[in-house]
């Protein structure tokens, strides 16, 4: 697959969300429907933009014993979205679970990353809340090997993590990364943050951009800026 812009459509209803894909005239872009979006209007919304033509990345980053994340993957399988996830601190059994879960009978299913560590996590934080002592680089890693072993298709992390995780994974494994800022724009929550043109050339596969796009005072400008920098 292609080098892409995800948009995060993190927006509290469907109107907001299709006043803001509005925006975009004919363009479809690749969109994320992440917890805020989909606990307010459910699987009608994902059904909503398939049927207008968007990819989507469901982002619900499940995370919870085996069995219920495979039963809870079952479902979101048949919903038919183009990715979604997991946290990959649930343990390489649970990941497994995920991915069989997912699978359609013809052994057909969607795209499945998991979390390693939230591009908001510091690696203060890491340490005193988490009690995690090993530095963020060789956490991120360690994940994305347990990913790697587990059969998924990729991690999400910070674009500045992508080159390990590439090295160690391999170049087809897909670093889907958040935590993307134009340099003129503020860091918000975000702690691990890089440019669309530096995710580039540190080997992205996907970038998610949020806040950069939607809260844009020209929104379609902002994703084309994004495509410009990180894809042509
Ligand atoms: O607005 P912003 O560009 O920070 O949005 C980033 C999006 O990516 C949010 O929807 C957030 O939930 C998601 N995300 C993240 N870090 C991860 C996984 C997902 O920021 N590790």
């Amino acid at each position: 697959m292609g080098k892409d812009v995800i948009i995060a459509c993190d927006f509290p209803s469907a109107d907001e969300t299709m006043a803001f894909l509005d925006k975009f005239g004919d363009r479809r872009p690749f969109v994320k429907i992440g917890m805020e979006l989909y606990y307010a209007e459910g699987p009608a919304m994902v059904r909503t933009l398939k049927e207008r033509g968007h990819k989507i990345f469901l982002d619900l980053k499940l995370h919870d014993i085996p069995n219920t994340v495979k039963k809870a993957m079952n479902v979101l399988m048949k919903l038919d979205v183009d990715m979604c996830n997991v946290h990959a601190g649930g343990t390489i059994k649970m990941m497994e679970a995920g991915l069989e879960g997912l699978t359609r009978e013809d052994g057909s299913r969607p795209l499945l990353i998991a979390v390693t560590q939230l591009t908001s996590t510091t690696q203060e934080r890491m340490k005193e809340d988490l009690l995690i002592n090993e530095d963020m680089e060789k956490v991120v890693s360690h994940y994305a090997l347990n990913t790697k072993k587990a059969g998924l298709d990729g991690v999400v992390c910070s674009p500045l993590e992508s080159p390990a995780v590439h090295t160690l994974c391999g170049e087809e494994f897909l670093t889907v990364t958040p935590g993307v800022r134009f340099a003129d724009d503020s860091k918000g929550d975000q702690a691990r943050v890089t440019t669309p043109a530096q995710a580039r050339e540190l080997g992205s596969d996907y970038i998610v951009v949020g806040r950069s796009i939607t809260s844009a005072a020209a929104p379609l400008e902002a994703y084309e800026r994004c495509i410009r920098e990180f894809v042509d």
